[in-house]
């Protein structure tokens, strides 16, 4: 067996899709779940467990399960390989035909950032690090968070990295790549961090694919310097501490939300263990993507400023949009999350994320508060400001629930306000997308199924459906063409080589077919919708006879007329379920 069918065969792809994706059983052998290729509120993204392969009715997405973690994680084919052989246990084969330049790169540049942790960190521990050493100090953060966040010092002379790399054989341009280091006009490379507090940054895997770098004095700008763009790290893609996070993410259906990495460090080190940062960027959709395949409910604690709230403010149309359940803390005294957990202590601020406010409420107190709430103008400001938020709400449950609160909260009148909201909903579910019904007649369906899963069935059928004209009418008879080849050569006939043999069109035909099935079909079923299929074979038949007959019934030719005719008869005859039909 080639080393790509063995991992396939012995992983799971409900186990691997569900690391991402909160995948509820719907079927017999199905899974669904809120697709995490694009954005949706009700699932149209399905796996399936015999065939192992997932897709999505609505943006299309589909493949198998090393497809999966290669678009998910952004990785080559061989890197999803060797990232699955790693996590599953399945060795893989040393030389590998699946290496590939690109993947060559990123584990060059990912074997630079680990590097770089090392130096880093062992120059914090250096006589070089005093400075930092003192500054982590004043923070406040102990020996043991520092060691878990990785965090280290970038020295101050400029040529560490680049004096590493070389000795390392990395060739220039693999070091201007990684970010890392940088090149003046006369060719010279240079480090791109000096002199600051440095901060890894880590895929969702765990990998290290950048860095941030604190100024350790208020005088250094910027305050903090970040990685650039490379083949590694988009930073519009990353949330940071979310591979440490999303464990507790998930078992406390919670993520907090915080802006910046000391932030998140503080919040993690008072023992709340499932914070993310999002990290000097406004709040991306990817980001939220990320966090939502770990929880739906994200509590978000910004910076206390006016550009912390207007940063909450924006990131809550984004987060509806994609379906969250959002809270905001609000911390009193001014204090940011890092400087509330060191000042008022953990159960304080656990207070303050338990008691945090649905984002309506912190809403429409940001709202009256700029307004004058005594005027009918006021009123009517607000209100118009709070009804499109409250009808982005993807919970019926919750909407029609805050929409009883708001008249009472803004003081307007009831009627007026439940009107608008009642109209709104009723447009919203004439938008509600079904999941498409299968194109292919039953019969087909059966059949196809059947000829894919069973093997005894598809030895008993294959015969007598391969001399049936009709198959070549069906939508679907480009699948069971493959089907009847794969047969002819001998090979086995399973989902994944007949769906190696189909264009595109087809293949979301076939993965259509096989997921509108839930059930388990029996022996009855199938021979039923043979006999049907050859019903419509002996129909179409007739009706290919019928016309010939009236063509040569004008034609004048009656002797040939009359034989066909005969022939029909006898064709009737043999039908009788037909006749009783009563349409012949
Ligand atoms: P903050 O200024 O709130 O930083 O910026 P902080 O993390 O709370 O750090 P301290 O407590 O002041 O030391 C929030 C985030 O915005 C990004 C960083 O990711 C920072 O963590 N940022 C900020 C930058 O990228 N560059 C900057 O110059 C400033
Ligand atoms: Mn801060």
């Amino acid at each position: 067996m080639d080393f790509v069918e063995q991992l396939k065969s012995s992983v799971d792809i409900v186990n691997v899709i569900g690391e991402y994706v909160k995948l509820r059983r719907s079927g017999a052998n199905r899974y669904m779940g809120l697709c995490p290729f694009h954005s949706e509120k009700t699932p149209s993204f399905t796996v399936h467990v015999v065939h192992q392969f997932y897709k999505c009715f609505s943006c299309g997405a589909g493949g198998d399960v090393v497809k999966f973690v290669m678009e998910k994680e952004g990785l080559s084919f061989y890197e999803a390989l060797k990232s699955m052989s790693e996590r599953y246990g399945v060795p893989m084969p040393k030389r590998s035909q699946y290496a590939d330049e690109d993947s060559k790169l990123r584990g060059a540049l990912l074997a630079m950032h680990d590097l770089a942790e090392e130096n880093f960190r062992a120059n914090l521990q250096s006589q070089a690090g005093e400075a930092a050493r003192g500054y982590i100090a004043k923070r406040g953060l102990a020996p043991e968070t520092v060691e878990q966040f990785g965090l280290g010092y970038s020295l101050y002379s400029g040529r560490a990295l680049v004096r590493l790399f070389e000795q390392r054989g990395f060739p220039v341009t693999q070091m201007e790549e990684s970010g890392l280091v940088g090149k003046r006009e006369d060719g010279s490379l240079y480090d791109r961090f000096r002199n600051r507090l440095m901060f890894p940054i880590h895929n969702e895997s765990g990998k290290i694919i950048a860095f941030g770098g604190r100024a350790l004095s208020a005088e250094d700008e910027p305050k903090y310097l970040n990685s650039p763009k490379t083949p590694l790290y988009v930073k519009t893609k990353v949330l940071y501490n979310l591979h440490r996070a999303k464990e507790t993410v998930r078992k406390e259906d919670r993520v907090i939300l915080v802006e910046g990495y000391m932030d998140a460090i503080g919040v993690t080190a008072a023992g709340f263990r499932n914070v993310v940062a999002s990290c000097g960027t406004a709040l991306t959709t990817d980001q939220v993507q990320a966090v939502k395949r770990h929880s739906h409910r994200i509590a978000v604690n910004f910076d206390p400023d006016a550009p912390g709230a207007n940063a909450s403010e924006r990131s809550i149309d984004l987060l509806l949009a994609e379906g969250m359940q959002v809270r905001i803390v609000e911390l009193d005294g001014g204090l940011d999350p890092d400087e509330y957990c060191k000042e008022r202590g953990a159960a304080a601020y656990q207070e303050r994320v338990d008691g945090a406010k649905g984002y309506f409420y912190w809403l429409a107190d940001r709202a009256r508060a700029q307004h004058d709430m005594r005027t009918s103008e006021g009123k009517v400001a607000v209100l118009n400001f709070l009804l499109p938020k409250v009808q982005s709400i993807t919970d019926q449950l919750e909407r029609m629930t805050i929409a009883g609160d708001v008249a009472g909260y803004i003081g307007v009148d009831r009627g007026m306000v439940l009107d608008h909201f009642r109209k709104a909903v009723s447009e919203r579910s004439e938008k509600a997308i079904e999941r498409p019904q299968s194109p292919l007649r039953h019969d087909e369906r059966m059949l196809l199924i059947a000829l894919l899963t069973d093997a005894e069935l598809r030895a008993e059928m294959i015969g007598p459906l391969r001399s049936l004209q009709t198959i070549g009418l069906l939508p679907s008879r480009r699948i069971f063409q493959a089907i009847f080849a794969l047969e002819d050569a001998g090979g086995r006939v399973g989902f994944d080589e007949v769906n190696g043999r189909l264009e595109e069109a087809d293949q979301s035909l076939l993965a259509e077919t096989v997921l509108n099935e839930e059930r388990e079909i029996s022996r009855e079923e199938v021979a039923a919708a043979l006999e049907s299929m050859q019903r419509s074979e002996q129909q179409n038949l007739r009706t290919q006879l019928k016309t010939r007959i009236r063509e040569l019934d004008r034609a004048g030719k009656f002797d040939e007329a009359m034989r066909l005719a005969l022939e029909l008869q006898g064709l009737e005859r043999a039908a009788p379920g037909w006749r009783r039909g009563g349409r012949a």
